[in-house]
């Protein structure tokens, strides 16, 4: 038997939120230079996004985290893949697709810490702040969402519907 799609956030929808997402980091980092450290693979699409709204100098980094499983989280965090370059005295903002438990968040907040970065924030489009296990607050937040499963425009289940341009409620 196959899932069930259902939409959930239109392209529109998403668009919308990541232009005011966008301009409010613009605003609050105007005269800086900011890092994106963007968590793969799932924040691809939402960084792409919104890298080219900003309208700031900015580099870009990539880590890549381990933590989930299927549908649940196993609490255990590994980085897979690291930063390139050093961050330290940078002002880094962590571009994530979706803050669940909050267990990924705060070990790569940690992680970036400990490098020296000058300021470290939290960009994420969508936010299950329901789900939390641990006490982590991402600075902006595009979309607060619900509790249940989500597909697309970055988020998959078990790699497929990444590449989906809206976002669906995956139903088993
Ligand atoms: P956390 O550590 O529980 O906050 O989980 C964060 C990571 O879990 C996200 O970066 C996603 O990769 C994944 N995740 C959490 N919720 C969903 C979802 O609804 N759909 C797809 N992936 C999810």
């Amino acid at each position: 038997m196959g899932a069930e799609l259902r939409l959930v956030y239109s392209p529109g929808q998403i668009a919308a939120s990541v232009g005011t997402l966008a301009r409010r980091i613009g605003q609050d980092y105007a005269g800086e230079e900011v890092v994106l450290v963007v968590v793969l693979k799932g924040a691809l699409f939402f960084a792409a996004d919104l890298a080219r709204q900003i309208g700031l100098p900015l580099s870009m980094e990539f880590v890549k985290l381990k933590s989930y499983s299927g549908t649940s989280s196993t609490g255990t965090v590994v980085i897979t893949k690291d930063l390139d370059g050093p961050i330290a005295g940078k002002h880094v903002l962590v571009v994530e697709d979706i803050v669940d438990t909050g267990l990924t968040l705060q070990f790569l907040l940690a992680h970036l810490n400990d490098q020296g970065a000058r300021s470290v924030k939290v960009c994420t489009l969508l936010d299950k702040s329901g789900r939390r296990q641990v006490e982590v607050a991402p600075d902006y937040v595009g979309i607060s969402c619900e509790n249940r499963f989500l597909v697309g425009y970055g988020l998959d289940f078990d790699e497929r519907y990444r590449e989906l341009p809206a976002i669906y409620e995956l139903i088993p």
